[in-house]
């Protein structure tokens, strides 16, 4: 019999669905049935953004409090592997996918089922990439394989070119001499050899190496820098977050934030980044390393 995958997934740009198309696309070929389920917000959110609109979504994305979704309907209610799609919005998972998470039949799928995970984002994941993985765990899932693509430029660069993107709505060089924005167009298309991988695994049910196998193939990989500015910008964002729910004037605190976010994205970051490659990453070395470790893995026990 044929092997059941459902997809679940979000892509507000295309950048996401282009990604599991063509990740899916051997298990496709291979006769596998694959369900893809797009995650859909009653309300949509509009591409390209208004800065005002884009501000606005941190609090809820940190804060865990979902949005209201179309009704995911499934098919079946038992599949050989779940694949779920997903993209960091405010170092959390996005709206859509928050809100996916806590639908009770997206939470029954998982249990006792491999599942595999696929992340398209900028740079800064781990954070996001940690509630997943919570997530899976708490819901009795077997995560048997994880997948960041991301922004390969500089920390500076990409936090302008996806601006740009996102802003006015094109994947395209900025001002002609910019690096193209989000993942490359050459890390999308090698997603096919990754949903080779995935194949291979499912017909033989063995998982425990996949993981390992996309490590070596820079499948994820963490940066101990952006790490170290990930782990303090959560815990800023969380005081962002509340202070910005409790406060009457909203729209004031939001645009107060977005002045904050620029300093710390172009003036902070790159101060923190210094201190941690002078000070902190000589004599934390092996720590660091073992964080890395967590944060690239899985957890094959459900
Ligand atoms: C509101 C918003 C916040 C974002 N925040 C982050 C972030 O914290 N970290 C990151 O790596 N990428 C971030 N991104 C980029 C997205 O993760 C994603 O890669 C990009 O929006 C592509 O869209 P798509 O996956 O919906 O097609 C953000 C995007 C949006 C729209």
């Amino acid at each position: 019999m044929s092997k059941q995958i459902l997809v679940l997934y979000y892509s507000q740009t295309g950048q996401l669905e282009q990604i599991v198309n063509n990740f899916c696309s051997p298990l496709i070929s291979a006769g596998c049935e694959v369900e893809l389920v797009e995650i859909i917000p009653i309300e949509e959110f509009k591409f390209p953004w208004n800065g005002a609109r884009f501000f606005d979504a941190m609090p809820e994305c940190v804060l865990d409090i979902p949005i209201s979704i179309k009704k995911v309907a499934l098919t079946k209610d038992r599949y050989d592997l779940v694949i779920i799609a997903w993209q960091p919005w405010f170092l959390s998972p996005s709206l859509p996918i928050i809100s996916a998470l806590k639908d009770p039949k997206i939470m029954s799928v998982i249990s006792q089922t491999p599942v595999i995970t696929i992340c398209g984002a900028r740079n800064m994941w781990i954070s996001a990439h940690k509630r997943i993985r919570n997530w899976i765990k708490d819901n009795g899932g077997i995560h048997v394989g994880s997948l960041v693509l991301r922004d390969r430029n500089n920390n500076l660069i990409s936090g302008i070119t996806i601006q740009y993107w996102l802003f006015k709505g094109r994947k395209d060089k900025m001002f002609g001499v910019f690096p193209k924005p989000g993942v490359s167009d050459d890390d999308i298309e090698n997603c096919k050899n990754f949903g080779i991988d995935a194949y291979e695994c499912l017909q033989n049910d063995e998982w425990n190496y996949l993981q390992q196998k996309w490590i070596k193939q820079d499948g994820i990989s963490v940066s101990k820098r952006l790490m170290f500015v990930e782990y303090r910008a959560i815990k800023i964002f969380t005081l962002w977050a509340k202070l910005i729910r409790r406060k009457q004037n909203r729209k004031l605190w939001i645009n107060i934030f977005r002045i904050y976010l620029l300093f710390a994205l172009f003036l902070l970051s790159p101060i923190v980044i210094l201190l941690f490659t002078l000070i902190i990453q000589p004599f934390f070395n092996k720590s660091l390393n073992k964080q890395k470790d967590f944060h690239e893995g899985v957890n094959l026990q459900p």
